[in-house]
């Protein structure tokens, strides 16, 4: 597939088929990870793939949010009022335990620190942040090119401490997201895309 078509392709879908994606083509995703930028030359990056349902009902230490009323309310107190966001959020929330239990494949990427990630002394303490957001990128790129779509999850503190006592990673590595990714439902919810003009968005010499 044509890089332009992988990106049009790639969208973020909550809705998997009951269906695996075989580790060689896991293997692909993530050899194209390992080809984004990165601040320092090294990669130091690390994937743990938890695809045993049982594991997974171990490291997974939330909820979907079922209530209407809460997702309104969550929205109202983060003062959102864009019709298209709202919606998706609606989309989005009772999907956060279930699209990550049901996906085809189920991704912990972590990245090695330098600094403590939320105490930054200047823009370049966050350059490992960044660059394992880049990986991210070429993997959903990568999987989109396969046919597979997914979802990138950040974990609250309390699931983060979860994942840490379950999994027993080393302190000086830590997760951005989870990474779920599978065979899209054929009614797989997309919410709608926002559309930006690119003439509204770039400036020219000032
Ligand atoms: C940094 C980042 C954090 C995100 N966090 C979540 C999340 O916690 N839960 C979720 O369901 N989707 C999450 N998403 C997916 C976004 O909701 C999605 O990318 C956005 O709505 C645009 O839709 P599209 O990817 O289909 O274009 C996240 C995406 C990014 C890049």
């Amino acid at each position: 597939m044509e890089l332009y078509e992988a990106i049009e392709k790639r969208r973020t879908i909550r809705d998997f088929q009951d269906k695996p994606v075989k580790l060689e083509i896991i293997k692909r995703i993530l050899t194209a990870g390992l080809k984004a930028p990165t601040n320092n030359h090294l990669r130091e990056w690390e994937f743990v793939i938890v695809n045993d349902k049982n594991e997974r009902l171990k490291i997974l230490n939330l909820k979907d949010m079922t209530s209407y009323a809460e997702c309104e309310k969550m929205m109202d107190s983060y003062g959102m009022t864009d019709s298209d966001q709202r919606g998706m959020y609606h989309i989005a929330m009772p999907k956060q335990f279930s699209m990550l239990y049901n996906s085809g494949c189920l991704i912990l990427p972590f990245f090695k620190l330098r600094e403590p990630l939320m105490h930054p002394t200047c823009l370049s303490s966050l350059n490992e942040f960044a660059s394992i957001w880049c990986c991210i990128e070429n993997i959903l790129l990568a999987a989109a090119s396969e046919g597979i779509l997914g979802v990138t999850r950040i974990p609250m503190e309390e699931e983060l401490n979860h994942i840490k006592n379950t999994i027993g990673h080393p302190d000086n590595y830590a997760m951005p997201c989870y990474i779920a990714l599978g065979y899209p439902k054929e009614d797989a919810k997309l919410p709608i895309q926002k559309v930006i003009n690119i003439e509204d968005r770039i400036h020219i010499n000032h």
